[in-house]
């Protein structure tokens, strides 16, 4: 039998399949787009989603020549926060509103004022974020109120997928816990906060763990995907949390770094905990339990926007190379990756990126590595708030596309002072979507049983105790700045 992970991702759909050995057998991805109709606005067609998802599965099923009835489970991992807004005859009453947009900040700041900081957190963990989803609904509310009328059903990206597959109207806690409407602590809908959005609880998706069944694959969607017998659907999770499966992050004392466009600091707990500041995210977790974690808005990207629009001749491996050639700490020239705003630790739209501290002798190989190491100290932040809040860090893994680079791995367990462990696959939400089909269809008993058996891990990287000596004296100048730069960020925005 083989179970199917999707992995509902921004610019791309991944399915991925796992069999009955523990193997994973292969993989496909399908391209959408993005669009960005006004500034800080972003929004997806989930109609899109639908027809690459659907390409998707059939060109994997075909690739690895999996026989008609041998699909036995498909488990998801999704963007989260988006906002989907169905009608009375299911139709998509409005693009989707994405987690990177960033058009809400007038919502949020209405949301925490009826509330109060202390109590939104007693009621969902967390704090008004830009991102999350009862801004988004709040905001169609005030500017689209005939949309709002209409609005039968409200989903998120991955469950919209899960809707055309099952007919089921059905989420998970995980990713639930990223709307700003779950009382996360007791993994159920608040009723104060749909009370204050004017929703009803029959508007929002059935709640489940990410591991537990939520349907089956209709006879239509199986005709059309040429497949038999009878395929379950588990509630699949948050990418962050699915990612975590994918890495193995399932215990007290695992942190997961995610080096991806955006970068996650990702700790698992048995038991809830909530930042007192709500600096981290506090969510359920897609193994029954807890996670906290850090969202950064760019990481990798930084990277990749210094490489190809700022050096596009140059080529990612000829600028890794002369960062490699230059000592830690780059001669105290700093990068801030506020290249997008920030969410963790400063949850600011207007931040900016900034190289600060050149001088005649800062060369490019300073530059790159600069960009390395202040998405690395961004990265700290998140794991400084984690450490603060007692939660143990025994070990940490790295993935995503900035994990590829020795270099960089270097550069964190330096920064972070602490072992990286390297672990058998980077395949990460797809993955973890996989496991938690198989955990549905009872090929394992547990989530955790289920990454035992996948995810091994194979290398470790130690931190050199004198570039951690200099990262320790150069950090406090990194934390220092957006203090500094703060004002001056919001008057340029107002310009
Ligand atoms: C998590 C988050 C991102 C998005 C897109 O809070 O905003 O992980 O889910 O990947």
């Amino acid at each position: 039998m083989y179970y199917l992970g999707i992995d509902l991702g921004t610019s791309s759909v991944k399915v991925l399949a796992i069999n009955d050995h523990d193997e994973i057998v292969g993989d496909v991805s399908r391209e959408y787009p993005v669009y960005f109709p006004q500034d800080k606005w972003a929004q997806q067609d989930p109609v899109d989603w639908w027809e690459q998802t659907v390409l998707g599965i059939k060109e994997l099923v075909q690739k690895l020549s999996i026989p008609r009835n041998q699909v036995r489970g498909i488990g998801f991992s999704g963007q989260m926060h988006g906002l989907v807004a169905l009608g009375i005859h299911n139709e998509v009453l409005t693009p989707a509103i994405l987690w990177c947009d960033q058009r809400t900040q007038a919502e949020c700041d209405q949301i925490t004022t009826y509330f109060g900081q202390e109590q939104l957190s007693k009621l969902t963990g967390n704090k008004a974020l830009t991102g999350f989803t009862a801004p988004k609904i709040l905001w169609v509310k005030e500017n689209l109120p005939e949309i709002f009328a209409k609005i039968k059903h409200i989903l998120l990206p991955k469950d919209y997928v899960r809707f055309m597959l099952t007919g089921d109207y059905a989420t998970d806690v995980s990713d639930a816990s990223g709307m700003l409407l779950l009382d996360v602590e007791n993994r159920r809908w608040s009723k104060e906060m749909l009370d204050f959005l004017e929703i009803e609880e029959s508007q929002l998706p059935k709640l489940y763990e990410s591991y537990e069944v939520t349907g089956v694959v209709t006879d239509a969607v199986k005709a059309e995907l040429g497949l038999e017998g009878e395929i379950l659907v588990v509630g699949g999770a948050g990418d962050q949390a699915a990612g975590a499966i994918g890495t193995g992050t399932v215990e007290d004392g695992i942190v997961s770094v995610t080096l991806g466009t955006s970068g996650v600091v990702f700790a698992a707990h048995e038991s809830y905990a909530v930042d007192e500041k709500n600096r981290l995210h506090t969510f359920c977790h897609a193994n029954g339990k807890y996670h906290s974690m850090g969202v950064m808005l760019s990481a990798a990207s930084c990277l990749k926007w210094w490489a190809e629009t700022i050096h596009p001749t140059v080529g990612f491996d000829a600028l890794l190379e002369e960062a490699a050639d230059v000592e830690a700490g780059s001669n105290r020239l700093v990068f801030l990756p506020y290249l997008m705003g920030e969410r963790t630790p400063y949850s600011d739209p207007d931040a900016k990126g900034c190289f600060v501290g050149m001088t005649a002798t800062t060369t490019r190989g300073h530059m790159t590595r600069a960009v390395l190491e202040g998405v690395s100290f961004g990265l700290l932040d998140s794991l400084e708030i984690l450490r603060a809040l007692e939660i143990p860090i025994k070990q940490v893994r790295v993935i995503g596309g900035g994990a590829k680079s020795p270099l960089w791995k270097q550069i964190l367990a330096d920064v972070f002072s602490l072992e990286i462990q390297e672990i058998n696959t980077n395949q990460g939400g797809a993955l973890g979507a996989a496991i938690l089909a198989a955990v549905g269809a009872k090929r394992y008993a547990t989530v955790d049983e289920g990454c035992q058996a996948m995810i091994e891990v194979v290398s470790r990287i130690y931190p050199i105790h004198e570039n951690t000596q200099e990262y320790k004296r150069i950090y406090p100048l990194y934390a220092d700045l957006y203090g500094h730069l703060k004002e001056w960020f919001e008057k340029s925005a107002l310009i």
